[in-house]
């Protein structure tokens, strides 16, 4: 339903088959149904985060790159942008060892996946992966990274005995000594531990888009909502220091990127643990002002710590992208105290009045769960009504999913798919009405685009605007890849936007 509008954040199909993305032209996403699923695309960038090459690289590419086909990986990532970006930081590590990544597990030594436990189906889908292996797994060494790698532990070498390596997102930092492990032979190697105070960083990131750098500044969750995996498989929240991140921002803008994406399950959660005690939204300003970068964006915020400062921040710099994710789960109270969400309806309607408030229109996006135990049919009309309520410019709908390891289980799956399903279409339905009405609305506009695509057809380029909406348009320009350009809307529909360059913004 949602295609003109690339959320960012979170590209799974519903549960079913009908959730919706907001995948846009540049992602090989599938929407309207199974795991979206990214392997390595071999036109990446590789930035040098730390500066300096371990000296170890060399060491370890000899040790591992000289055996017949080893020293080679295949990487899949199933997920969230969270897992997207742990993905490109494993890469870069393993590229720093000396290891060399290619496109299919066939060609691979070492076959990794970075997985997703969210919704049921996410985590089927390894299962299944794995499987391919059962037979001809002897001859490689296979690891389940992620969600699922947390979630299951020990009990994949069970499932999968072929499997020799089990790792959460929470140990990664712990990579480089398990990668010996295993070059050592070791058919065992673990890293479960998700009791950690510490973040990943990497001195080598492998970046997929070479567009938008994506960085973390605060990984796991504390938030506890009834459904959800995350606090288990992510662990505690942690946030990096400021510094670091500038840091980093600095050294993505000297590599070219003009536009960042800071990362977190709950990214204005952020709290700086260092001396400097920036506040999310001042850490926002700082990363606005590094030289080079022209677009700041942010996924994804929580209603309970989203406060008047950041839409301040937004106010007071254009660079800060005019789009806030910011998942409303439920339009009833009822089934938001039953989440655990820590908001009524009232008060996430309040946190959208500040965001509406802004100088400039601010795009809202959210997640919907439908079908949470105890969802009546007048909890879901509130629902229904929150989406007219709010005029979302994107919404992400999912069917509830019980998962292992979360309060709600305990409340079974007393919701028949086929109500689920029924839920999900009504709310696709009607947003699908209310998207084309606000794309509608943007006829005429011009707005400033950041091309990021050409497309086969003649003088036919793509790009995202602040809005993170994608438009199509001609120019007659040669080359316009990189740069940012401004597009009068001339067409649109629910989940397209089309335009024409008419002039190139200064800058
Ligand atoms: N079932 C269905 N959807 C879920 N989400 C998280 N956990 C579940 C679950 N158990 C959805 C939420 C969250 C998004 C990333 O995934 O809407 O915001
Ligand atoms: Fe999961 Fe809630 Fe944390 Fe989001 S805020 S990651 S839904 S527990």
């Amino acid at each position: 339903m949602n295609k003109a509008f690339d959320i960012g954040v979170e590209s799974l199909g519903g549960n079913g088959g009908t959730g919706n993305s907001g995948l846009d032209a540049n992602s090989s996403g599938l929407s309207g149904g199974g795991i979206h699923s990214r392997k390595f695309n071999a036109t990446g960038k590789l930035d040098f985060t730390g500066g300096v090459v371990p000296a170890d690289v060399a060491a370890a590419a000899k040790s591992f790159g000289d055996t017949e086909s080893g020293g080679t990986f295949f990487l899949e990532t199933f997920g969230c942008q969270m897992n997207d970006h742990d993905s490109e930081k494993v890469a870069g590590l393993l590229l720093s060892r000396g290891y060399r990544q290619v496109e299919t597990p066939e060609a691979a030594r070492m076959i990794l996946y970075n997985t997703c436990s969210i919704r049921e189906k996410a985590a089927q889908k390894v299962f299944s992966r794995l499987g391919e292996y059962r037979e001809r797994g002897a001859d490689k060494i296979i690891g389940v990274l992620g969600c699922v790698a947390q979630q299951e532990g020990q009990d994949i070498f069970r499932r999968a005995p072929w499997v020799s390596l089990v790792c959460g997102s929470a140990s990664y930092r712990k990579l480089p000594e398990m990668l010996a492990e295993l070059e050592a032979g070791n058919k065992r190697v673990t890293g479960l531990d998700n009791d950690t105070d510490e973040t990943f960083e990497t001195e080598i990131t492998r970046r997929d888009n070479p567009w938008r750098a994506y960085l973390t500044i605060i990984e796991g969750c504390d938030k506890a909502c009834a459904y959800c995996v995350v606090p288990h498989t992510r662990g505690p929240e942690r946030s990096r220091g400021s510094e670091s991140v500038l840091r980093e921002v600095r050294q993505l803008a000297e590599l070219g990127y003009s536009e960042v994406q800071l990362l977190g399950q709950t990214v204005n959660s952020y709290v700086d643990p260092t001396a400097r005690h920036m506040t999310f939204s001042d850490l926002l300003l700082e990363v606005a002002q590094v030289a080079g970068i022209r677009r700041v964006r942010f996924t994804t915020s929580h209603p309970r710590d989203f406060g008047a400062d950041i839409v301040e921040a937004i106010d007071r710099e254009p660079k800060l992208c005019d789009h806030i994710h910011l998942p409303v789960q439920s339009g009833s109270t009822k089934v938001l105290r039953a989440m655990a969400r820590t908001y009524t309806r009232e008060e996430y309607l309040e946190k959208m009045a500040l965001i509406r408030g802004a100088k400039r229109p601010i795009s809202i996006t959210t997640d919907i769960i439908v079908g949470f135990p105890g969802e009546t049919d007048e909890d879901f009309a509130e629902t229904l009504s929150m989406l007219d309520e709010a005029q979302y410019d994107g919404v992400f709908g999912f069917k509830y999913s019980p998962r292992p390891n979360t309060p709600s289980l305990a409340l079974n799956d007393p919701i028949p798919d086929e109500v689920k399903g029924q839920r999900l279409a009504m709310i696709q339905e009607k947003q699908r009405v209310i998207q084309t009405a606000r794309n509608l609305a943007m006829l005429g506009q011009e707005l400033d685009v950041f091309v990021s695509n050409k497309s086969r057809r003649e003088n036919q380029w793509s790009g995202h605007t602040s809005s993170n909406r994608v438009i199509s348009f001609s120019s007659q320009e040669r080359e316009l890849l990189g740069s940012y350009v401004r597009v009068k809307v001339t067409d649109s529909g629910t989940g397209s936007l089309t335009g024409v360059h008419v002039l190139e913004v200064e800058g």
